[in-house]
C-alpha cells in the first residue's frame, strides 16, 4: 500500500468510530488511490518487460520514414513514431523497437557530433592578398606552421625545432581569425577548426573527449593544423571550479594540455590558438613546449588601415573618395569596424538614392560607427 493510502486508511478508521458519512468519502478516495498505485506498478512492470531497444543512427529520411544504420552496418528503411515525424535529423541516435525497427525514440544524450565535423572539406575563400597589413605576423605564421609541415628537413639540416603551435593574441575585430583562415586556404595540411566556446555550449559533456578524437584524428591525417579560435573559453585562469558546468570546462582543458604534451614535433601536426582575451588565458598553456609562440596582433596603424580600406572598397563605386582622409580619421578603429565603416557608408549611399559612395558618406559612416563605440563611457557610471 502506497503511503498515501496508509495515512487516508489511519483517517478512516479515527472517522469510523464517530462519523459513517465521512468514513465513506474517505473509503471511496482511498479505493481510487489505490486504483491509481495499482496502474503504475503495472505501468513499471510493463516497462520492465518490454524487449530491449536498438540504438542506431538515421541514415536517411523519406516520406516520413527512416533510413537506420546499425551498429553492424546494415541498413534498414522503416517506419517513424507518430510523436517524433519531422523532429528527427540524419546522424540523429535514436532508439528503434527490435522487431518491427521503427523508430520510437530519439537520444538525446546520446553523441551527436564527431571529430570529422572539425575538419574543413571545403576551403575558406581568404586568401593572404584580403588581409590588410599584417605583413610581419603573416610571416611569423608561415614560418611557424606552415613552412615546417612543407619542409621538415629544413629544420632538420638548421637542427632547430619548430614550435608545436602559435598563440594569435590581441583585441577583436583585428584578423586573427582571417589570418588562420588564409592559412587554411593556403596549405595542403588538413585543418581543423574548432571554436573554444562551442566546445563549452554546444557540445557538453563531450568537450574532453572530443578534444582527444580531434588531436587523434590530426596525427591520421598528417600533416594538419588545428585551429582553436576563442581559446579563452576553454583555457581561462579560474579562481574556483565550483559548478559543474566549470568543471567540464577545466577537464576540457587539461585534456587539451595533456594532448598538446603529448605529441612530438615530429608528428607533423600544428596548433593555432587564438584570443582576444590574452591576460584571462591560463598560463599553463603557453609554457615552454606548449603554444609558446606568441603573435600580437595589434589594432592596425595608419598603413595597415589604408590597406584595410583599399581591400574593403575594393568592390564599391567610389565618387572622389580621399582614402587618405578616410586613413587619417580612422586612428584606432579595428579591422571589423573599417569593414562596417565600408557597409555603413554603401547604406548612406542607398538611402540617398545613389549608387555611387561619396566621401561625406565615408566621413558620416565614420562618425557613426565610432559614437556606436563611445557612449559606454557614461553608461559606465551606472556600472
Ligand atoms: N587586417 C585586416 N584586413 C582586412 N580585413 C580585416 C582585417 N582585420 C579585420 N578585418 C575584417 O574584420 C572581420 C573580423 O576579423 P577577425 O579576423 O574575425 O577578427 P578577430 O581578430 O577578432 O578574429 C574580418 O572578417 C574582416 O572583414
Ligand atoms: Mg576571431
Amino acid at each position: 500500500m502506497g503511503t498515501n493510502a496508509v495515512n487516508l486508511s489511519k483517517e478512516i478508521s479515527c472517522a469510523a468510530a464517530c462519523d459513517p458519512e465521512r468514513e465513506n468519502q474517505l473509503l471511496k478516495m482511498a479505493i481510487a488511490q489505490l486504483k491509481a498505485e495499482l496502474a503504475q506498478a503495472k505501468m513499471d512492470m510493463e516497462k520492465t518487460k518490454r524487449p530491449p531497444l536498438v540504438v542506431c543512427e538515421v541514415a536517411n529520411l523519406a516520406n516520413d520514414k527512416a533510413v537506420i544504420k546499425l551498429a553492424n552496418g546494415n541498413l534498414f528503411l522503416v517506419d517513424i513514431h507518430e510523436k517524433l515525424k519531422g523532429k528527427i535529423s540524419i546522424k540523429d541516435t535514436v532508439l528503434a523497437e527490435q522487431r518491427s525497427l521503427a523508430v520510437i525514440e530519439r537520444l538525446d544524450s546520446g553523441r551527436t557530433c564527431s571529430p570529422e565535423m572539425f575538419l574543413l572539406s571545403k576551403k575558406p575563400t581568404i586568401k593572404w592578398a584580403d588581409i590588410g597589413g599584417l605583413e610581419d605576423e603573416i610571416r611569423e605564421l608561415k614560418e611557424a606552421i606552415e613552412l615546417p609541415l612543407l619542409r621538415p628537413d629544413i629544420f632538420k639540416k638548421v637542427g632547430i625545432e619548430a614550435p608545436k603551435g602559435v598563440l594569435l593574441h590581441g583585441p577583436p575585430g583585428c584578423g586573427k581569425t582571417l589570418l588562420a583562415k588564409a592559412l587554411a586556404n593556403a596549405t595542403n595540411a588538413a585543418f581543423i577548426e574548432l571554436v573554444g566556446s562551442e566546445l563549452v555550449q554546444k557540445y557538453i559533456g563531450d568537450g574532453a573527449k572530443l578534444v582527444k578524437e580531434i588531436f587523434q584524428l590530426a596525427k591520421e591525417k598528417a600533416p594538419a593544423i588545428i585551429f582553436i579560435d576563442e581559446l579563452d573559453a576553454i583555457a581561462s585562469e579560474r579562481m574556483e571550479t565550483g559548478t559543474s558546468g566549470e568543471r567540464e570546462v577545466q577537464r576540457t582543458f587539461i585534456q587539451l594540455l595533456s594532448e598538446i604534451d603529448g605529441f612530438k614535433n615530429l608528428e607533423h601536426v600544428k596548433i593555432i590558438g587564438a584570443t582576444n582575451r590574452f591576460n584571462a588565458l591560463d598560463s599553463a598553456l603557453t609554457r615552454p613546449g606548449r603554444l609558446d609562440r606568441l603573435i600580437e596582433i595589434g589594432m592596425p596603424d595608419a598603413d595597415a588601415r589604408e590597406s584595410i580600406l583599399k581591400i574593403h572598397t575594393a568592390g564599391m563605386s567610389l565618387k572622389k573618395v580621399s582614402i587618405k582622409k578616410i586613413v587619417e580619421m580612422t586612428g584606432g578603429v579595428s579591422g571589423a569596424d573599417i569593414r562596417l565603416i565600408c557597409t555603413e557608408a554603401g547604406y548612406f549611399a542607398i538611402r540617398a538614392n545613389r549608387t555611387n559612395i561619396t566621401q561625406e558618406d565615408f566621413e558620416r559612416a565614420v562618425r557613426k560607427v565610432k559614437c556606436a563605440e563611445e557612449p559606454t563611457e557614461y553608461m559606465n557610471m551606472f556600472g
